[in-house]
């Protein structure tokens, strides 16, 4: 399906794949198609793919007798995913109303997307749905913010000098830290058998700079918090000394990112 979008928006996403996905997510792929038992043949679906990390590693796991599908609620990113990828079946959608058929995934992916669905029962609903019994499932979440290193200074900052709205667009991506919760949402939804596991991801950016600017230009507009150049200049010298603590001889920023992944399959009959 061609995917249309506006610049300002494929800018953005394309963006996004060049920071924060080495960054940060393209680390996690493996282990989500790990953990979803992804092999030769099969038919996969990435919720909430953004510009494809997830279903690019699928792709070649499954290989020419297989299928993947996208599925995000931005076009921007599917028309990036699409310029890397044009093998994949790239689809606009909510992840609550997934636009497929009942069983036709023998697994479905979903990373470091769940937090920012509306009804996120629905959401592990639809999932289930749509997998063939006894198909597995793998999704990843961020660990609470009082356990991912960085982030929680950088909150902090953004909370005095840039308002309420700005610090809690940050701290969005770390509300399903709760090991126990997340189980249960899919143990609610139908699963079968549901298993947690965290693991110690690395969070690497360029600089500190490159850091704080993703997020104040790059993640913030995306939560509809938008700040003025001059805060936003104050905010990155104030970030600097903040952040030396995980400032590597080489002048990289490293510190722990740790994430939830959760796995299982859909009943069978
Ligand atoms: C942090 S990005 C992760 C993207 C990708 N999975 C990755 O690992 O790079 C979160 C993604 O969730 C998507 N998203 C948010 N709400 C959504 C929804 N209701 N339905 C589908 N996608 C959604 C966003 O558009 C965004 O691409």
């Amino acid at each position: 399906m061609a995917i249309t979008a506006p610049a300002a928006a494929v800018a953005a996403a394309t963006a996004y794949e060049q920071l924060h996905v080495p960054a940060l997510f393209r680390q996690f792929a493996p282990l989500l198609a790990d953990a979803a038992g992804i092999g030769a043949g099969q038919r996969v679906l990435d919720v909430a793919c953004g510009t494809g990390v997830v279903a690019r590693e699928a792709a070649a796991r499954v290989g020419d007798d297989g299928r993947v599908c996208g599925l995000d609620a931005a076009a921007g990113m599917l028309a990036v995913a699409a310029q890397l990828a044009p093998g994949v079946d790239w689809r606009e959608g909510d992840a609550c109303a997934l636009p497929y058929a009942d069983a036709s995934f023998d697994a479905v992916t979903s990373q470091f997307g769940l937090m920012f669905f509306p009804d996120r029962a629905r959401a592990a609903a639809e999932m289930l749905r749509v997998l063939v019994p006894g198909g597995r499932f793998a999704v990843a979440v961020w660990d609470a913010l009082e356990r991912s290193a960085g982030y929680p200074d950088l909150v902090d900052l953004l909370e005095r000098r840039a308002g309420r709205a700005a610090a809690d667009a940050l701290r969005a991506p770390f509300v399903l830290g709760d090991r126990d919760a997340l189980a249960a949402l899919f143990r609610d939804a139908g699963a079968s058998t549901v298993d947690v596991v965290t693991h110690h991801g690395t969070a690497r950016f360029p600089s500190v700079r490159a850091l704080v600017e993703a997020d104040l230009r790059g993640w913030l507009p995306v939560m509809g918090v938008e700040l003025d150049d001059d805060l936003v200049e104050s905010l990155l010298a104030a970030a600097e000394p903040l952040l030396q603590p995980y400032v590597t001889p080489a002048g990289t920023v490293e510190f722990d990112a740790p994430a939830h992944l959760v796995s299982g399959r859909r009943a069978t009959p």
